[in-house]
């Protein structure tokens, strides 16, 4: 049999091959409640400017209500013979509302209608990470604020630098997530134009009103130019190179929370609920959640890559290859909203071990920056010369073996004479951390106020969401 929705100039159906590779209803099901959405918005315009009656309008709108509501109980039968979710939901429309169902797809072609479709999911998709990345934030914010006093070490080559706090680290991430937001906001701000009455390629001769169909649905304004709108997946590739950083900054903290479970580290206990035994190793407790979230960043890289790839060659206007541009997209989203969600649990969970984290922040001289600022403040040293005098005090404690803060004044006083016991002072941990009061260092009154500001700005942010639902 002949494609019922094309088949005129058929005289046979397609090799079953044909459909297997043709068929996109295994995952573009998805769509399926932005799909009956546009053609709402669509059959409502095209009454409006006399296109389709006003009854023919009623009873489409009628009957896609009712095929919406077949889809969400389950039991709607979709056919991979008719291709895709639209010829799926179309054909059904047809038999609730007989032969006029066929005028919905005036002024229409499925060009525009999935170029429609997947720009609502994809930004519906947005609209629900920025929910679930401000969860995340929240988390962070909320131990932040609990941790901002307390000193870890601070890397970098992952050898211990200076002390930090555990707050201000767990802020760092904070920032991270925000500039996620950003881009993902900015995706969603260029996305929201109504690529629908592009039709085919070029446009339409019905005299239809994008402008209405574009408000409808939410959209700023209607896309510009027919041949770009059944063409262009940048929303998609924005969307996906959003959510690959973010999916990357997840994966480095996902990292630093595997080394800190280790009883190496020590840093953090994880909780029952992230952790998995072993079944041969009663010892074990692993990070399996941690782990699963730094390998599911492949996932969602590659989906960035993969669709670059598919859309590198092609050249204007649709092709089919774009057809592939849906399973990336959906899993690489689905991936990152399960990765925020684990992220979230994990760090509401999380026990940090304050003890070993100071022990392990004033190992390996971590102070031995204040000391030579210490030299410059009191000393008037020049910070090369105060660098080279901390360096001769930390090769001295190193080869005893002990910390700087157990060199004698006497042993100090052998490399810089006009040392006084005051320096001692600068010599702990808290001590160091406290004095970074610079404009985002790590003080715990800085990162308090930090916390602070982000935990107004976060809830103010959850107020106006859920106030305008
Ligand atoms: N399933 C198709 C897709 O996802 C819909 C558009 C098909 N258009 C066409 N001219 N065959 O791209």
């Amino acid at each position: 049999m002949s494609n019922k929705m094309w088949g005129g100039r058929f005289a046979t159906g397609p090799d079953a091959i044909m459909e297997e590779i043709n068929a996109s209803i295994g995952f573009d099901y998805r769509l399926a409640a932005q799909d009956i959405r546009g053609s709402k918005a669509h059959v409502a315009m095209l009454a409006e400017t006399g296109i389709v009656t006003p009854e023919n309008a009623t009873a489409i709108d009628k009957g896609l209500d009712q095929v919406l509501r077949e889809i969400e109980s389950g039991s709607f039968t979709f056919s991979r013979a008719l291709e895709d979710i639209h010829m799926n939901v179309e054909s059904r429309l047809a038999e609730i509302v007989g032969p006029d169902a066929g005028r919905l797809h005036t002024a229409r072609s499925r060009n525009d209608q999935v170029a429609l479709d997947f720009r609502l999911w994809i930004r519906d998709t947005i609209d629900q990470l920025d929910v679930q990345i401000r969860d995340l934030q929240k988390a962070l914010v909320d131990k932040a604020l609990v941790h901002a006093g307390d000193v870890m070490p601070g890397f970098t080559h992952l050898q211990s630098a200076q002390p930090v706090t555990f707050g201000h680290h767990l802020m760092a991430y904070v920032e991270m997530l925000a500039r996620d937001r950003g881009r993902f906001a900015d995706s969603r701000r260029r996305l929201n134009e109504c690529p629908l009455g592009a039709a085919a390629l070029a446009g339409t001769s019905f005299p239809i009103n994008r402008e209405r169909t574009s408000a409808a649905l939410g959209f700023d304004r209607p896309t510009a130019n027919s041949l770009d709108s059944v063409s262009d997946r940048d929303f998609v590739l924005e969307t996906l190179s959003a959510a690959a950083i973010c999916a990357t900054h997840l994966s480095r903290f996902a990292e630093e929370i595997v080394l800190w479970a280790t009883p190496q580290f020590g840093f953090v206990r994880l909780s029952d609920g992230f952790t998995t035994g072993s079944s041969i190793m009663p010892q074990k407790r692993n990070p399996d959640a941690a782990e699963l979230v730094r390998g599911k960043s492949g996932r969602v890289i590659g989906a960035l890559t993969g669709l670059l790839i598919v859309m590198k060659g092609l050249p204007l206007a649709y092709s089919k290859d774009m057809q592939e541009d849906k399973e990336g997209a959906f899993d690489a989203l689905h991936t990152l909203s399960l990765c925020l969600a684990a992220m979230a649990g994990m760090v509401r969970d999380f026990q940090p071990d304050l003890k070993r984290m100071k022990a392990a922040a004033g190992a390996g001289f971590a102070t031995a920056t204040d000391l030579a600022d210490w030299l410059v403040r009191e000393l008037g040293l020049p910070f090369r010369q105060a660098h080279h005098v901390t360096g001769s005090l930390v090769k001295m404690a190193s080869d005893r073996k002990v910390g700087l803060e157990k060199l004698s004044l006497a042993d100090m006083r052998i490399v810089e004479p006009r040392i006084t016991d005051a320096v001692f002072g600068v010599l702990g941990v808290e001590k160091s951390v406290k004095s970074r009061k610079s404009l985002g260092g790590t003080a715990p009154a800085n990162v308090r106020a930090q916390a602070r500001r982000w935990l107004t700005r976060l809830e103010k942010e959850h107020r106006s969401i859920t106030g305008s639902r």
